[in-house]
């Protein structure tokens, strides 16, 4: 497995604590029973927020609760079902709360335990679900399991934490590699042994083989669902089982941007013991009513593991893993992006895919994909295989408005650790958490303050959303197009995903199979600059119909379009219609 920077540089609600059925789900229920009995999140629009970065209340330059909650009825307006918030817990924010130290609060530069249950309570009145990120693979080094762990070799905590001794003198026991560069051990003098860190030094890994671990993890998730969170997004799952025996990984050629030796991740990534803690966890969730979500970060290397994070057959531990192939593509390839859609559509044992493109670890896509010259019209591209294939949809605050990439321009300036230590080969992730562009203000209506822990990307006076809200043709308007038509077009919602003229490498074109009675969808994308000419025969579809009505496009010449026969496309055209 290649984790994130890897990858991107190169049931019905009863309880009162429980999340309500989506709106979306009951307005689309004419495509068939089956749509009817459909869980929420099977058809949701899930929106990542980073909270520092969403809207600062209280000017002191750092996003918070109330922020979030004064966007609710934005979030509402775009058509999003639920939120997930990264780690919001009190932290030393060495890796901005994915250092945790108390996984039953909340950190006061995001607010009150009261402030949550407001969010939670009024995003509910609008049907969105707020999702919580768990970091069950590390705790802070200032949590108290760990200050415990760390006291003595006889602490009843200390088994609680991965502890070896040395190959000898400064020696640490085997070459694993910190994701975040470097050797993954850290020594302790006072002990004198060494504790694994698979992410910074300050986010020392939990023992999962200890079953307290686990015990006392999974108290916290309960303590968060019977608040009545919608589900959880379970940060870096694959790493939480380490090779007993702590075998050398293999070198396999080549130095990250660290400078180190790029290794295997055969010992400390995607262990097999993994899988039985997931079903454990699955069981739990499952206990409560109201459907809540289990999703993962789960950057995998083909579509044979993911299908095991679901459970394969079984569908018995996640919900959604997130399909990181398509997204994190990171080329715009016609023919390689069929490969990995048909592979979700096919070998997940009728599993429901995660698609995500944008995230708080990777350049944002607008700069993955696009050209420098026709990025707006691949960002559309983007957004429309987001919102037509066959999928549950999880996007990044500021996707929809198109916000770049803005990595700091000086070392002195970086925020995210792996910046300093990287530079200037890796910047570090300060880049994708810039703060949301809200209007042409002062900071962009993100914050009062003079200071802004990030700040703002100097485009905001153009790419807003006060700016872009009025504009049909924006971005903003096409992503709201998309997950509106999404919602309500019962092909879209359910119907199967069939690609056609399947050999095209310039044009990835493909169907939506409309369930009885209704139109079936066609998709027809160029991934190029040059203009290109299509005719899309159905014939393997089992679709005879040739009555064409364009649905959604940004090349005016296709607004007519009667026919499937030679359909031109100009450079980067995004053409969805419906055939009856
Ligand atoms: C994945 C998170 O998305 C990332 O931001 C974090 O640094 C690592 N896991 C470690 O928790």
């Amino acid at each position: 497995m290649k984790l994130f920077r890897t990858v991107a540089l190169l049931a019905l609600v009863t309880a009162a604590t429980a999340w309500p059925q989506s709106p979306v789900i009951a307005a689309v229920s004419p495509a068939g029973a089956s749509a009817a009995q459909d869980v929420w999140w099977k058809h949701a629009v899930i929106y990542e927020i980073y909270p520092r970065s969403f809207q600062d209340s209280n000017g002191d330059g750092i996003g918070d609760l109330n922020g979030i909650t004064d966007r609710l009825d934005y979030l509402r307006s775009l058509g999003v079902n639920a939120i997930w918030l990264t780690p919001i817990y009190p932290s030393p924010q060495v890796d901005f709360g994915y250092d945790i130290s108390d996984y039953e609060a909340i950190d006061p530069q995001y607010g009150t335990m009261a402030d949550f249950d407001r969010l939670v309570a009024e995003a509910k009145k609008r049907d969105i679900g707020i999702i919580m990120d768990m970091v069950m693979n590390h705790t802070s080094d200032k949590h108290p399991w760990f200050i415990e762990s760390k006291s003595s070799r006889t602490n009843p905590k200390r088994d609680w934490y991965i502890w070896r001794d040395g190959k000898g003198p400064g020696v640490p026991p085997n070459n694993w590699e910190s994701v975040f560069g470097h050797t993954a051990w850290k020594y302790d003098p006072s002990t004198n042994q060494w504790y694994y860190h698979k992410f910074y030094a300050e986010q020392p890994d939990l023992n999962w083989r200890n079953p307290d671990v686990e015990k006392a993890m999974f108290a916290a998730v309960r303590f968060w669902l019977d608040r009545g969170v919608a589900g959880f997004r379970l940060d870096a799952i694959p790493t939480l089982f380490e090779d007993p025996q702590l075998r050398d990984e293999p070198a396999v050629g080549g130095t990250n941007a660290y400078g180190d030796p790029i290794l295997a991740d055969n010992y400390t990534d995607n262990l097999p013991e993994v899988h039985d803690v997931m079903r454990r966890l699955r069981r739990l969730v499952s206990s409560y009513p109201g459907n809540r979500v289990l999703i993962g970060e789960t950057y995998l290397p083909n579509i044979q593991e993911l299908d095991k994070w679901y459970g394969g057959a079984s569908h018995n531990e996640l919900n959604l893993p997130m399909d990181m192939q398509i997204g994190f593509l990171n080329k715009l390839d016609a023919s390689e992006f069929r490969r990995l859609i048909e592979d979700v559509e096919t070998k997940i044992n009728g599993n429901q895919p995660l698609v995500v493109f944008d995230n708080h670890d990777n350049i944002r896509s607008w700069n993955r994909y696009g050209d420098g010259v026709h990025d707006e019209a691949i960002a559309r591209i983007i957004a429309t295989m987001l919102y037509t294939i066959r999928g549950t949809a999880m996007m990044y605050y500021g996707q929809e408005i198109g916000m770049v990439t803005t990595p700091p321009a000086r070392v002195e300036d970086v925020k995210d650790p792996i910046g300093k230590i990287g530079w200037p080969k890796e910047k570090g992730r300060d880049g994708e958490r810039t703060p949301m562009q809200w209007d042409d203000s002062k900071n962009a209506g993100f914050s009062t303050a003079d200071v802004t822990w990030l700040p703002v990307a100097p485009n905001y006076k153009t790419v807003n959303v006060k700016k872009e809200e009025p504009e049909p043709a924006s971005l903003l308007n096409w992503y709201k197009e998309l997950i509106k038509m999404r919602a309500n077009n019962p092909a879209l919602h359910d119907g199967a995903l069939t690609m056609v003229d399947p050999t095209n490498p310039n044009v990835l074109s493909y169907l939506r199979k409309g369930p009885a009675g209704s139109p079936s969808i066609v998709v027809a994308l160029n991934f190029t600059a040059q203009p290109q000419t299509v005719s899309l025969d159905l014939s393997s579809t089992g679709v005879s119909g040739n009555e064409v009505k364009t649905l959604v496009t940004d090349a005016d010449s296709l607004r007519s379009a009667t026919s499937l026969n030679r359909i031109e496309l100009p450079p980067f055209a995004s053409w969805i219609a419906s055939v009856r």
